[in-house]
């Protein structure tokens, strides 16, 4: 598969009180065109800082190493100029939160083809357009209607749907997704992750799925990394890093998702039980 990004010995470095902290430490990774990647690992792993280094939204003051090739270009040590036209319009983020990627006082229609015609340079109508195919692809029901629409009144899981429209809007090659189901319900977040994966049929769009639950990747990810202390401990397809990992850390990771799977089951057993 040709690569589209590769991270190479990647380090980040942030400051403290207590002077510079190493917090990503020779992380490698590569992304395929057309390729859902998985990048898992327990909070604090250094998960979100390896995309603020692919984004250049790092804290301020951190230093790096290494190189994250893009496209021909090192995006580490690009002008923020030119990194600024590659974030948006070739690599494009959903977060967690889709609230921090939605204005609450405007329309979901002004702020898709607002970020089109500041990124594309497209008209008005063009933008219109677009932007009613676009919710139309992220499955928003009536797109003409949800476009005069404020975030308030979107469910949770449609505010997602309408930050991955925004996200898609100047058609990026890679989308970079930091726990983007973590704030839903369980059967949102599978509605989500279909998407995703129904997006990266559709447009061949690239997708790094950044999640602490290893079990949603054993749904979309062709191949996954397990981060550990800022570092790849663990890396192959989904299903033999799920099934046969080969790392203690891996292992426990898994455990300690299955636990919880089973504490949830037993939570909700008991409240069925106190319902009745
Ligand atoms: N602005 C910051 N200044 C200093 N240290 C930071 C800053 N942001 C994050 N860190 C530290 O960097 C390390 C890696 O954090 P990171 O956010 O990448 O973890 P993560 O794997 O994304 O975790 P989570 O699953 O909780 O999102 C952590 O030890 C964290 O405390
Ligand atoms: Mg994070």
């Amino acid at each position: 598969m040709t690569p589209l990004l590769t991270v190479d010995d990647l380090t980040v470095s942030l400051p403290t009180a207590s002077g510079y902290v190493g917090v990503v430490r020779g992380a490698s990774l590569t992304v395929g065109e057309g390729e859902i990647v998985g990048l898992a690992g327990e909070s604090g792993s250094g998960k979100t800082m390896t995309s603020s280094a692919i984004l250049g939204i790092l804290p301020k003051g951190a230093r790096t190493s290494g190189t994250v090739a893009f496209e021909g270009r090192n995006l580490l040590t690009l002008p923020e100029r030119e990194l600024s036209q590659v974030r948006g319009n070739r690599i494009a983020m959903v977060f967690q939160d889709p609230s921090a990627a939605l204005h609450p006082l405007l329309t979901i229609g002004t702020q898709i083809t607002e970020h089109m015609r500041h990124h594309l340079g497209v008209s008005k109508s063009v933008a219109v357009e677009r932007a009613v195919e676009l919710l139309d692809q992220v499955r928003i029901a009536e797109p003409r209607k949800a476009l005069r629409s404020y975030p308030h009144q979107f469910s949770g899981g449609m505010r997602q749907r309408a930050a991955i429209a925004i996200a898609l809007a100047c058609e990026p090659r890679l989308l970079i997704a930091d726990e983007p189901t973590t704030a839903l319900d369980v059967t949102v977040q599978a509605g989500i992750l279909q998407l995703f994966d129904r997006l990266r049929d559709e447009t061949g769009v690239s997708v790094l799925f950044i999640t602490h639950d290893l079990g949603v990747l054993s749904t979309i990810a062709d191949r996954t990394y397990v981060f550990k202390d800022g570092t790849v401990v663990e890396s192959g397809d989904t299903e033999d890093v799920l099934l046969r990992p080969t790392h203690e850390y891996t292992r426990a990771l898994i455990a300690s998702r299955a636990q919880s799977l089973a504490q949830e089951r037993v939570a909700e057993a008991a409240a069925e039980g106190t319902q009745r």
